[in-house]
């Protein structure tokens, strides 16, 4: 796959409209994990550095093309200006003249646009709101991988309309994912956790095939169990539990954990227990553990799972934390994702 990349094109002094995802948790007027945000900076700077007149372009939740003040991304600006460490100014819509006013009063502050999905038109995109979208500027990148399995105006439909490209983050979680992917050293082992069985069938699956240890756990261990669903002996199910399945039991957790110490490769995406209650945490916690003392090349992802990195103060210590969720399961799981094909050198 050859992409256009951010460092190739001729944004010099242009106008840009960059898509982030600053989808993050809020709490209080609060932003509550700074991961996402910080994932943009370095294309903030590089645009910077070109005197570029930026503006970040993001959803937050499903408002469901309605305009909700709880889900205005005005919310963030304070966090994000700290977080980022550039002055941001607000724009309380992401169409039309208030945009372009924007713009014009950029110096060297960025401009972070109200929550494109206030707009039904991003989720259905539609082709005229991606045209009102595009209108105010000469460029669009997107950054932003954990919405690239999203077929929406911000993603796709504004890269059909603008000259376009990956930005630095884009181009990052690509590089990492397909190291993962394509070439992992074996054993390869995968932790696949958390919630929906339907959602994580496909990775699984792909897993399956492609590493030596799928090690499933949490709510869709259970799922699959009482569905009958059938694998082969590289996918290992729980066998005992704590409580009413809330957590993987001891014979497991040790199971997993022998495993785990003999990896030369390890993703893991979804808690193996109900994490958010300290008691059924332990194996969420133990396995973090033996992932990190297992010298393994580590690619972690998932909002849950990064909880349970943070929890840990173990940001720093894997080679790579993915910011995409349902984006990292989708991309290794081969299923289509729109916003990197509408980036492809002969779109
Ligand atoms: C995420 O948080 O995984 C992304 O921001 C995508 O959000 P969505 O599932 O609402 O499209």
């Amino acid at each position: 796959m050859n992409l256009k990349r951010i460092q190739d094109a001729a944004v010099a002094g242009k106008k840009v409209l960059l898509r982030v995802d600053f989808n993050v948790e809020i709490e209080g007027g609060r932003v509550k994990e700074n991961f996402k945000i910080l994932a943009a900076k370095e294309s903030i700077d590089y645009l910077l550095g070109k005197k570029c007149k930026v503006a970040l372009i993001s959803h937050l939740g499903r408002p469901e093309g309605k305009v909700d003040p709880n889900f205005s991304l005005g919310q963030v600006v304070d966090d994000a200006e700290i977080i980022l460490g550039e002055k941001i100014t607000f724009v309380p819509d992401c169409i039309g003249e208030k945009v372009k006013n924007a713009l014009e009063n950029l110096n060297e502050d960025v401009a972070l646009l109200e929550n494109v999905r206030f707009y039904a038109g991003d989720e259905k995109n539609d082709p005229e709101f991606s045209a009102k979208l595009a209108e105010n500027f000469d460029f669009f990148i997107n950054d932003a991988f954990s919405a690239s399995h999203r077929d929406h105006a911000s993603v796709t439909g504004v890269a059909k309309i603008l000259p376009s490209a990956a930005g630095c983050r884009l181009q990052e979680e690509i590089a990492e994912m397909t190291i993962v992917k394509e070439h992992p050293i074996s054993p390869a082992v995968a932790i696949i956790g958390g919630a929906k069985i339907e959602t994580k069938l496909p990775v699984i699956k792909f897993f399956e095939e492609k590493y030596d240890y799928v090690l499933v756990g949490g709510r869709i261990a259970n799922e699959a169990i009482d569905q009958k669903i059938a694998f082969s002996e590289k996918v290992i199910l729980p066998f005992d539990f704590i409580d009413d399945r809330l957590d993987i039991g001891p014979k497991t957790l040790e199971k997993f954990k022998e495993i785990i110490a003999t990896a030369k490769t390890i993703v893991w995406n979804g808690p193996t227990g109900k994490f958010e209650e300290e008691k059924y945490a332990v194996s969420s916690n133990e396995i973090l553990e033996a992932v990190l003392a297992s010298g393994a090349f580590v690619l972690i992802g998932g909002g849950e799972t990064l909880e349970i990195l943070e929890n840990g103060g173990a940001m720093e210590k894997v080679d790579f934390v993915s910011t995409g969720g349902g984006a990292m399961l989708d991309y290794l799981a081969g299923e289509k994702m729109p916003g990197i094909e509408a980036l492809e050198e002969n779109k």
